[in-house]
């Protein structure tokens, strides 16, 4: 039997689209099915003022294919430099729609990022003046502190003081990967949201780690226990308002994934919504997806819902590419492990 449902066109709140050949390959795997996303800043160098950022945003438009309207929704990356009356002038241009905060060293670029939090206090409080969302990679890098450890350190260490000590402050927790992220975005209240990969809500650590080691599911935050990933199914199909799609989907190339210090990211534009489709009728949770995917967002945000819609279809499994082309060598396709019945029905 047939099925179908029907979702306004949906958003993706935490997106790396690169440089260059990169971001010509990747951009219109997103821009098929998605109207906006948050794009991520981490470029080398990172997009640091407003000057780059609208750079930046130029040389996605020109990325996308003929006559795609997608709206990339540009983010700072916050360095203990960021210049609060610049950001302000490119978020009340409408330029800049968040601030991006990597603890240095956590991920993937972040070698910029924020090593002494007091100095970012006076762009915290700007932007908290002119309610400009925070987004948090939610992890201490302490080398002491063990790597499935460094989300809920950090909620305790970090993100709960910059939250008492910067009142008015919206922050988004990106990628929440523990059922610790899961408590505090729900006992928050509404200027706190975070959002939830598609990977994490398939994948638990025996994925990275059990019968030999696989790259391809390697990111950061890592996966962790498999009762994280409830938490975080059960959180995203939820329809609460705090939790809402961010893929975070990494395109990195294979080459640069398979070395004996592969870099961290899965790449799931391509079939996201077809696995957050079978993730959510697994939950008996179907009628909360586009709470997931195209409502709670833009709440969040304070933007309008898209206008346009999307329509998902029931059948036969669908196949994906395992692998998409660029200029740089392929890039593997996040492989969920599953059959996929649903597909995005295009015009
Ligand atoms: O897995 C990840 N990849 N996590 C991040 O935080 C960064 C991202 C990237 O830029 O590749
Ligand atoms: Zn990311």
């Amino acid at each position: 039997m047939t099925k179908t449902i029907t979702l306004r066109t949906p958003d993706d709140w935490h997106l790396h689209l690169r440089d260059g050949d990169m971001l010509r390959a990747v951009a219109p795997e997103t821009a098929r099915h998605f109207a906006r996303a948050i794009i991520m800043p981490n470029l080398v160098p990172p997009v640091v003022t407003g000057r780059d950022a609208a750079a930046y945003r130029d040389r996605i438009l020109n990325a996308l294919p003929a006559g795609s309207t997608f709206d990339p929704l540009m983010t700072l990356y916050l360095t203990e430099d960021t210049d609060p009356d610049d950001l302000e002038a490119a978020h009340k241009d409408g330029l800049v729609t968040a601030v991006k905060l990597y603890p240095a060293g956590a991920t993937t670029n972040s070698a910029s990022g924020v090593r002494d939090f007091d100095k970012v206090r006076p762009v915290l409080e700007r932007m908290a003046e002119i309610g400009c969302p925070l987004c948090v990679h939610g992890e201490v890098t302490d080398s002491d502190i063990d790597i499935f450890d460094r989300e809920a350190v950090f909620i305790e260490r970090v993100l709960d003081p910059i939250r008492r000590g910067t009142p008015g402050l919206r922050v988004v927790m990106e990628h929440i990967t523990t059922m610790q992220g899961v408590e505090y975005a729900s006992e928050s209240g509404p200027d706190l949201g975070a959002t939830i990969t598609t990977h994490h809500l398939v994948i638990n650590r025996n994925h990275i780690l059990a019968g030999g080691i696989k790259p391809h599911y390697y990111c950061l935050p890592v996966a962790k226990r498999e009762e994280h990933r409830l938490a975080l199914r059960k959180a995203a199909t939820s329809g609460d308002p705090s939790f809402f799609l961010g893929t975070d989907s990494a395109p990195h190339t294979d080459a640069n994934k398979l070395l004996p210090c592969g870099c961290a990211g899965c790449f799931t534009a391509t079939n996201t919504l077809s696995i957050l489709a079978e993730v959510f009728e697994q939950e008996d949770a179907l009628h909360h997806l586009e709470a997931f995917t195209s409502l709670n967002g833009p709440k969040f945000y304070r933007l309008p819902v898209n206008d346009g819609q999307i329509t998902l279809t029931k059948g036969d499994p669908v196949a994906y590419p395992p692998q998409i082309e660029t200029t740089d060598g392929p890039v593997t396709v996040f492989d969920p492990q599953m059959p996929l019945h649903w597909w995005v029905e295009t015009d």
